[in-house]
């Protein structure tokens, strides 16, 4: 019984967190996204037009859909998510795709790259990644014109557009073995040296809902395939408790 105990302990463990080594840090920390929570990817979605559309496009989706999906009147869609406008200058239209203006030659030229659409990012990189670069963002001197670094992506060429609400950051240090007797210095952490507008929670609070919209739209069919997921499950069982009267029905009179 005792075994027993310890193996069930040993399985459950690494899901509760107390797994070895534990104690998530920069650039570990985790997010749960919850996709019933629509109030939170309402608010990502805002974030990303204000902050993130001027540069990235997220352009495999329409402006109605999201607004369908996460519950948005199209009027308030118009008025409060588009902010774009096409070439004859009128404002995009709500069934229009999520595109920007930017030309791609411009953004070479302003940012050495061009910004990637973001459509499909929460599925390349994961939520975690994301959580951790958009509050990675640090002061380096060195990095002419940008004058930050990012700490889960070395010499990242995108500009800290989200400084205004974190505020400015130094990144704190612990030196590690690096497995060949040497030592090298890796980030487990940030102290602000300058306030933005937002605490630490609150701007924490924005980030988690702007990666629960972006993983959203990697996957805007996800919702229904766990729905449909779960009807198909609860068939399945119902089948299964069928067959085996049927089995039962069938066998009675062989023994
Ligand atoms: C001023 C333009 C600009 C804005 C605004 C901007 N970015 Fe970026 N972003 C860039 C550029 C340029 C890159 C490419 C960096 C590189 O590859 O070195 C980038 C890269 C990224 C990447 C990494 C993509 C990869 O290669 O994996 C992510 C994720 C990202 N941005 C998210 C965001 C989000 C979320 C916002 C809104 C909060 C945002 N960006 C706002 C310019 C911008």
């Amino acid at each position: 019984m005792r075994k027993i105990l310890i193996i069930v302990a040993a399985l459950i463990a690494p899901t509760l967190g107390w797994a070895a080594g534990g104690g998530a840090t920069f650039p570990n920390d985790k997010i749960e996204i919850d996709w019933d929570d629509k109030a939170a990817m309402q608010r990502g979605a805002r974030t990303y037009v204000n902050y993130c559309m001027s540069c990235h496009s997220a352009e495999f989706s329409r402006y109605n859909r999201v607004g369908a999906d996460l519950g948005i009147a199209d009027d308030l869609v118009r008025d409060n998510l588009i902010f774009t406008t096409d070439i004859h200058g009128e404002k995009t239209k709500v069934g229009e795709l999520m595109k920007n203006t930017m030309k791609t030659a411009y953004a070479e030229e302003a940012f050495g790259v061009a910004p990637p659409d973001l459509s499909l990012i929460a599925r390349s990189r994961g939520v975690n990644w994301l959580y951790n670069y958009l509050r990675g963002f640090y002061v380096d001197e060195s990095r002419t014109g940008l004058g930050v670094n990012n700490g889960v992506f070395a010499n990242v060429g995108m500009p800290h557009v989200l400084a205004e609400l974190q505020g400015l950051q130094i990144p704190k240090y612990r030196s590690e073995s690096d497995g060949h007797g040497g030592e090298h210095d890796v980030i487990v952490g940030f102290e602000i040296i300058k306030p933005g507008s937002m605490s630490k929670s609150e701007y924490d609070n924005t980030i988690h809902d702007l990666v629960a919209f972006l993983d959203y739209v990697a996957e805007p069919y996800k919702q229904t395939r766990r729905n449909v997921g779960t009807g198909v499950i609860i068939f399945l069982f119902g089948f299964l408790i069928l067959a085996y009267m049927l089995k039962k029905e069938y066998w009675k009179d062989v023994h």
